[in-house]
């Protein structure tokens, strides 16, 4: 997952060929309009949809969206049902769609923990789309940086009490998150105006760009997402090389 060409230069205009999204601001968006807060997620599940019909124009073919964090069973009780029962909502509405336009889906983030049903829809989910190969979604769901990262340590561990091997290399460690497979990720966005990663694709993260925007979540497409990809195609990737230089002409 870290194996990068080995000539740094420019983004290009191909790119990014992965994009990861921090859907922030449904509960601002509502308070702004005086409405409950599961307008906003509920609002949010639209923006979702626009932005992966979106994606595939741009070049993209993975998108990954951060919609449960670990760390999100920190709110009220009632809010992290409402949660979950968009998901419920999202996959019966689209799933059919998404199979059929060629998505595979896969969900990243711990499965202990989730309501049965829950879970067995993320299993559902992954299984109908297996054979899928234009575009890969991956949603995380009760998903932190912090407990991937441990999640693959602790597979190392198993390994080495298995097997007695004991050195780890990069692409050991990567084998083991959840969003193993997947390109190497390119743009991380986050919306609402918030800059951190709040626990967010860690090691991932480690040459990917950061793009933040003011836009709230539930106001998110195709414009927006064409914004932070020409913001994303201005940046120089050098991955820690020498910046692109022009080609000079011999004699
Ligand atoms: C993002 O919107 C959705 C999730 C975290 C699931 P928020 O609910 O965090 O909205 P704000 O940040 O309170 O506006
Ligand atoms: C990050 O947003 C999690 C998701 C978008 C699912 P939060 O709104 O939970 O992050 P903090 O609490 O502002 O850092
Ligand atoms: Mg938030």
């Amino acid at each position: 997952m870290h194996a990068r060409p080995a000539a740094p230069g420019g983004a290009g205009p191909e790119g990014p060929a992965h994009v990861a999204i921090i859907m922030d601001g449904n509960g601002r968006w509502a308070e702004r309009r005086g409405a409950p807060r599961t307008l906003g997620h509920r609002e949010g599940v639209q923006a979702l949809k626009r932005t992966v019909q979106a994606a595939p124009d741009f070049g993209i073919r993975c998108l990954t969206v951060f919609g449960f964090s670990t760390e999100n069973w920190r709110r009220p009780v009632e809010e992290v049902s409402d949660l979950m029962g968009l998901v419920r909502a999202y996959v019966s509405s689209d799933l059919e769609r998404l199979e059929r336009e060629g998505v595979r889906v896969r969900i990243l983030g711990r499965r202990t923990g989730l309501p049965a049903d829950i879970a067995g829809i993320v299993v559902r989910a992954e299984e109908r789309t297996a054979h899928n190969d234009r575009f890969r979604l991956q949603v995380a769901f009760n998903y932190g940086g912090q407990a991937d990262l441990v999640d693959a340590a602790q597979a190392l561990v198993d390994r080495a009490a298995r097997e007695g091997r004991f050195e780890v290399a990069e692409d050991d460690l990567a084998a083991g998150l959840s969003g193993a497979g997947a390109p190497p990720l390119d743009l991380i966005v986050r919306t609402s105006g918030e800059q951190r990663l709040s626990n967010f694709l860690l090691w991932e993260a480690a040459y990917a760009e950061l793009v933040f925007q003011d836009v709230l979540w539930p106001d998110y497409g195709a414009e927006a997402l064409a914004a932070a990809v020409a913001e994303y195609r201005r940046r120089n990737r050098r991955f820690g090389g020498r910046p692109a230089q022009p080609v000079l002409a011999a004699g």
